[in-house]
């Protein structure tokens, strides 16, 4: 009896320590958002200050890219991909709308635009460049230089061009040098202009999306192509990355990833504790280390693993952080090793996305970054699908001020990007979802500031007048 007590107490520490080991101390971490609203401004007149789209979101007459085919496509139970079979079309027409559309930046005093160029628009076919729509993106850029708003470009965000999908997009090892020779295309045409470069927008998203969670093109499950996609990514991020460098060698050029702060449902289940240790290790901290030194380790047990060394150090000139939610998965070991993502929140307290608000986060995955590397970290995404506008102001101004506390503690942080400047097309979530400053009208394209969206320009004026 004294013997098995004994075993029990010694497993229970052993349960314990592993918890303990395994436990990110930061979990559940929560300030008193009140309290944070009474700190002074700490951000420098330098300091970014913008909005967020990409083409095939925004701009409309996206006909040649994966993401065109993937509208009239199905899934195996015969349903559309994307919500009720909707088209991005004409979507709200940015394309021929900019200079409205940068009028509509600067009553809201941003002094930037993140917004990227349309690779099937540029190279409509291998090899085949296109001067009309580079010269379509040179005048966007000059628009934005002459309302005094600083170009911040990327070159990927999601969408290849269907010539890139048929050849097999970036399962292909070859997929890093044809994106770098878009790259040189681009920033041959607007390098002179823009000092801002994000190679390519959340890579792990792209990966996981695309080819394990069906989500994406070309919705395939399949964990071993997830990786290498992910890995090609990743060099392909390394290989834009000298390029722009070569051709304008104070360009800032960085990555942008995604960092959602995995946390485990339950404190006390070591398997979901675990989880989150190698979800957080495997889609941030294995990104950021890439970065940093050239390898990349990637390990999900019972997914796959993969290791990388581009032999690049320090690939980058900043980081470019989205942010939106935290997010909590359950490891089910007797449900065929699935994950499940859990909810503790009722329906009432989330975002249109169904997302829990949680402007902590945001400083976690600041210190995310920080703890990895003290070079400028731009906030290029952050912001709230609500279309009832209810709580759009109180989102900003926490999440500010939270970047606000992260500056006060030494986090190098130099912008904030608000997603979205407009309405748009949330891939296969359609129109439905409402991230806008701006409404869409989409039946007249007019554009209407929403309320809660005031707060930015407030807050921008705020921190620009002490
Ligand atoms: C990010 C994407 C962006 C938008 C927001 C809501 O993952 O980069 O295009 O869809 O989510």
């Amino acid at each position: 009896m004294k013997t098995l007590l004994i075993v029990i107490a010694i497993l229970a520490l052993i349960y314990a320590g592993a918890i303990v080991w395994f436990h990110d101390p930061e979990t559940g971490l929560r300030f008193d958002l009140e309290g944070l609203r009474a700190d002074s401004l700490r951000f420098g007149r330098e300091f970014l200050w913008g909005s967020s789209t990409s083409a095939y979101q925004v701009e409309g007459g996206c006909t040649n890219n994966n993401w065109y085919l993937f509208e009239s496509e199905k899934d195996n139970e015969g349903q559309p991909r994307i919500r009720a079979g909707q088209r991005s079309g004409q979507a709200a027409d940015h394309w021929n709308r900019y200079k409205e559309d940068i009028q509509l930046m600067k009553a809201l005093h941003l002094n930037t635009y993140r917004f990227s160029v349309e690779w099937s628009k540029i190279e409509p076919a291998e090899g085949v460049f296109s001067d009309s729509a580079l010269d379509h993106y040179g005048l966007v850029v000059d628009e934005l230089l002459a309302n005094g708003i600083e170009p911040f470009v990327t070159l990927h965000h999601f969408t290849d061009p269907i010539w890139f999908q048929q050849r097999g997009g970036f399962e292909r090892e070859d997929a890093p040098e044809l994106l770098s020779r878009f790259a040189n295309r681009v920033v041959r045409r607007l390098g002179p202009k823009v000092r801002f470069w994000s190679t390519i927008n959340e890579p792990s998203v792209y990966a996981v999306n695309g080819y394990y969670l069906t989500e994406f093109p070309p919705a395939t499950r399949d964990a071993a192509k997830a990786i290498t996609v992910f890995r090609n990514l990743l060099r392909g991020h390394t290989s834009c990355y000298r390029e722009i460098k070569r051709l304008r060698a104070d360009a800032q050029v960085g990555l942008l990833m995604n960092i959602f702060p995995f946390d485990p449902p339950s404190f006390w289940n070591l398997l979901d504790v675990v989880l989150a240790h190698y979800l957080n290790r495997g889609f941030s901290l294995a990104i950021l280390d890439y970065l940093n030194t050239g390898v990349f380790e990637f390990s999900l047990p019972g997914v796959g693993s993969t290791r990388f060394d581009s032999g690049v150090r320090e690939g980058f000139d900043y980081v470019g952080l989205n942010y939106y939610t935290r997010l909590r998965y359950r490891f089910s070991p007797f449900d065929g090793g699935k994950f499940a993502e859990v909810q503790t929140l009722p329906p009432s307290e989330l975002t249109d996305m169904g997302w829990e608000i949680y402007p902590e986060g945001l400083y976690r995955a600041l210190a995310m970054v920080s703890s990895r590397t003290t070079k400028p970290i731009y906030i290029t995404e952050n912001g709230i699908a609500d279309d009832r506008d209810l709580r759009r102001a109180a989102f900003i101004e926490d999440h500010i001020r939270v970047a606000n506390r992260a500056i006060a503690n030494g986090m190098n942080v130099r912008g904030y990007f608000y997603w979205s400047l407009l309405d748009n097309f949330e891939w296969a979530k359609g129109f439905d979802v409402r991230f806008g400053l701006y409404a869409v009208d989409y039946a007249t394209q007019k554009r209407t500031l929403r309320e809660g969206s005031k707060k930015y320009g407030e807050m921008i004026m705020r921190a620009s007048t002490r």
